[in-house]
């Protein structure tokens, strides 16, 4: 008080003013805080809504993906379902061919065989009526006779082939060896094979399976391969019978059948895949044009005792 008394009016106007400067800045602090407080305020409002609305979204989305995985899941045991029908259609489709296939065979075996067979034999009693000096009747008889034998061994040999029974009558090494002979001889092939023996290796079932897919392999050479050469060779590899059947034929485009229509392409390589399937096993075919065609398959051998 005593400095205060002795202080000049124009210090203590001086310290006045220091004092409202001092006092303005402090509003002007206290202000700029309570614009921040509220700009803050404002952000985290707007984040609130931001993130209920975020929420909102993702829910909904989260109720969108849950019900696309179960319909996902639904459909996923639907195809499986209709899998399982398709091959189960398959296999008996299979069946049913087998079964007429093998009614056809013994219908051309016993009845078209036996009536070629009398055919022959009443040729020859017409031949041992005729005169010595009928020679040339005669020739044209035994010629005739000869024919007939030719259309009974075709007769037998398509019998054969339609029937797999052969497999029972001979097994399957030397079925296989059989069809792989008359391939080479009925179509004048160069054809190699080297085959282990695999007899017992196989069911019944298998056993067919993999005759008509060997079959079928042939039958293509045949048809479209123009090949000159087959090699064949059928070995054991752990618990698998490989064969490996490669022409050096004219080949195709895997990529263009693939893209062509379902009803127009054949029928054959998709019957050997599901024979080779619905066995275990497995099938593949490498081929481009000009550089012939492999194509190899292998099904399991059986464990002792089963199926
Ligand atoms: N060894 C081969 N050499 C060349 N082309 C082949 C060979 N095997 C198959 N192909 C080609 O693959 C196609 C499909 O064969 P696939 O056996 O499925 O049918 P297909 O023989 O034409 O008819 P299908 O077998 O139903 O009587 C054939 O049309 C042919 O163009
Ligand atoms: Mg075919």
């Amino acid at each position: 008080m005593k400095e205060d008394s002795s202080k000049t009016k124009e210090e203590l106007i001086g310290e006045l003013a220091e004092m409202r400067r001092q006092f303005a800045e402090q509003q002007a602090v206290d202000e700029r805080r309570k614009q921040m407080d509220d700009a803050m305020q404002r952000a985290f409002d707007d984040l609130e809504i931001i993130t209920i609305e975020r929420t909102k979204k993702l829910q909904k989305a989260n109720v969108k993906l849950v019900r696309e995985i179960k319909e996902r899941k639904r459909m996923e045991k639907a195809l499986r379902q209709s899998e399982t029908r398709l091959r189960r259609l398959s296999s008996q489709l299979f069946n049913a061919q087998e079964e007429e296939r093998h009614r056809l065979s013994k219908e051309l075996h016993d009845q078209l065989g036996h009536d070629l067979v009398l055919l022959k034999s009443r040729l020859n009693s017409i031949k041992r009526k005729l005169s010595a000096h009928q020679a040339e009747p005669h020739e044209a008889l035994s010629e005739t006779q000869e024919y007939v034998d030719q259309i009974i061994e075709d007769v037998r040999r398509i019998a054969t082939e339609l029937s797999p029974s052969i497999l029972e009558d001979l097994g399957l090494f030397a079925s296989l060896q059989w069809l792989a002979e008359n391939f080479a001889q009925q179509h004048s092939l160069n054809v190699t094979l080297d085959m282990e023996d695999i007899d017992h290796f196989f069911s019944d079932n298998t056993r067919i399976n993999l005759y008509r897919v060997f079959q079928e392999t042939l039958t293509n050479i045949s048809k479209h391969a123009q090949a000159k050469s087959v090699s064949i060779v059928v070995k054991k590899e752990k618990n698998y019978v490989i064969f490996r059947v490669k022409d050096d034929g004219k080949g195709f485009d895997l990529k263009r059948l693939a893209r062509k229509d379902v009803v127009k392409s054949g029928m054959g390589l998709t019957a050997m895949k599901e024979r080779a399937n619905l066995s275990g096993g497995d099938f593949d075919v490498e081929s481009s044009p000009g550089k012939g065609t492999t194509i190899c398959f292998k099904f399991p051998i059986r464990e002792k005792g089963g199926a």
